[in-house]
């Protein structure tokens, strides 16, 4: 499962290059997971040939699309309220159309349009291409529904329109959908079947942004580590295939060698990795190459071996050491993250204090922590009683909150008194006067901007931290610029 930058909006994107030529106006905002933020710039593509220009202003808009999660329920009733919100626009503004796209479209169909009277579009994130003639029905005035999932789709042919991209990073997919059913997970349902991109496209899109100018480059999959291209299909036919297909597969280590030894000027990540499907091969890559940044997204959901076979998460609390220890000693300095969930069920006290233990022994950079929240369709829905009560969860949850607070500022200490390469991203949020960036671990560095500019490498000496950030001075541009 992919990074989830947790029920925040983006605010109200704008186009990095527009249409002259163009005259309708697109409003587009995403919920949820950088993979619909990267979804939104598909869909911006795809409208730029149909005639439209985002705009910043919602009350300008012909068309407001709102690109949706369903991983949490919060994160749905997030969605509903802004559909009030564009509600009370319409009402000024009775010709704007408004569409729902990604996993609450997929996962409500047209249920959407009885629920909620206000949307004139569903579209499930498979379907995106179908977005012209969907618009020409809405146009002439009828609702329209494409959420049919498929085994193909990759979008590996459109070339995005980066939306609000400070001009240094960029998201690129390389796999979409996710066959883990992982039980808690309602992915598998809105996303559908993991697929690969084909890597020529991959390598083209990199090549094209690397043209532009970006300095990091983020691949992304709801699970990196299983990308497999052999020429098209999915990843449980690959034993079907040809003797050709199998000697020319390009799988995740390929993928990554390949994208790095062609642009070591640009700083490489990944997410998400799956701890069943990471192998030491992308490991020994990523050792390799000093442009791929040492970090690894590795949600490990619970520490207890009970609650991860519960989860349908195939592998043991051991095997996750193991991988955490075989990282470790390939490269010592690598960063790790991790998602947990507190309150699964059947979750006991003991299990909560297996995850707090293996905590304790990772010491995790930061972590994205939920409780749980069932969710419709779900084996765990179908199978389990939603049995921790909520404040028990919400006090698991506070505690390894407070747990990950500390590691974090364990491992930011660390850093104190180092010198590290940044890429500046932007202005810091609490002052003016300095740059933000990150270091290749990932972790926020702020510092006085000096005579530097948004998408230099600079060395920055660290001087303190908080459990979030660095604190520091440039002493000089990075030998990577
Ligand atoms: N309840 C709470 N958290 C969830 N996640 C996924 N499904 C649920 C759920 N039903 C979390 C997992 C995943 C992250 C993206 O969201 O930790 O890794
Ligand atoms: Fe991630 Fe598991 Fe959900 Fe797949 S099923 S997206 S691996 S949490």
């Amino acid at each position: 499962m992919e990074k989830i930058i947790d029920e925040s909006i983006q605010g109200q994107p704008l186009a990095l290059e527009q249409n002259k030529e163009n005259e309708r106006k697109l409003f587009i905002e995403s919920y949820g997971c950088q993979m619909n933020f990267s979804d939104s710039e598909i869909v911006a593509s795809i409208l730029s040939k149909e005639g439209f220009n985002t705009t910043q202003n919602l009350e300008d808009a012909d068309l407001v699309l709102v690109n949706t999660c369903s991983i949490r329920e919060k994160a749905e009733q997030t969605v509903r309220k802004r559909l009030e919100k564009y509600n009370a626009v319409k009402r000024i503004n009775p010709k704007m159309k408004v569409g729902v796209l990604g996993c609450m479209a997929e996962r409500l169909k047209s249920k959407f349009l009885e629920e909620e009277k206000i949307v004139d579009l569903v579209v499930g994130p498979d379907a995106y291409k179908d977005l012209p003639n969907l618009i020409e029905e809405v146009d002439a005035g009828r609702n329209a529904v494409n959420v049919i999932l498929s085994k193909e789709e990759t979008y590996g042919d459109i070339s995005p329109v980066r939306l609000q991209s400070n001009g240094v990073s960029a998201f690129v997919s390389i796999t979409r959908g996710c066959d883990n059913m992982c039980t808690f997970c309602v992915v598998p349902f809105t996303r559908g079947r993991e697929r690969s991109r084909d890597p020529q496209s991959i390598l083209e899109e990199i090549e094209d942004l690397a043209n532009k100018n970006f300095k990091e480059i983020t691949l992304l999959g709801q699970n990196v580590d299983s990308y497999l291209w052999y020429g098209g299909g999915l990843k449980k036919d690959f034993e079907k295939a040809s003797d050709f297909q199998k000697a020319t597969a390009v799988n995740f280590s390929k993928l990554l060698d390949m994208v790095a030894e062609k642009h070591p000027k640009i700083r490489l990540r990944f997410t998400t990795s799956n701890p069943q499907d990471m192998t030491l091969d992308v490991i020994n890559v990523m050792a390799r190459h000093k442009n791929i940044c040492k970090y690894i997204h590795l949600p490990i959901q619970s520490g207890s071996d009970r609650i991860l076979k519960a989860m349908n998460r195939l592998h043991t609390r051991q095997e996750y050491f193991d991988l955490i220890d075989n990282i470790k000693r390939i490269i010592p300095e690598c960063a790790i993250s991790q998602d947990i969930i507190t309150g699964f069920p059947t979750e006991t006290e003991e299990d909560h204090k297996d995850t707090l233990s293996l905590m304790e022994y990772v010491k995790y950079e930061y972590g994205f922590m939920f409780a749980y929240s069932e969710r419709p369709g779900t084996l765990a829905e179908r199978k389990l009683e939603d049995d921790v009560p909520e404040e028990t969860k919400k006090r698991r949850l506070n505690e390894i909150i407070i747990a990950q607070r500390n590691h974090s500022e364990y491992r930011h200490q660390a850093f104190v008194g180092q010198t590290v390469e940044i890429l500046i991203e932007k202005e810091s949020k609490k002052s003016d006067q300095h740059w933000s960036g990150r270091t290749t671990q990932n972790t926020v560095a702020v510092f006085p901007k000096g005579d530097y500019k948004i998408g230099d490498f600079v060395m920055v000496h660290i001087n303190e931290c908080t459990s979030a950030t660095l604190l520091g001075d440039a002493v000089g541009y990075s030998d990577n610029n």
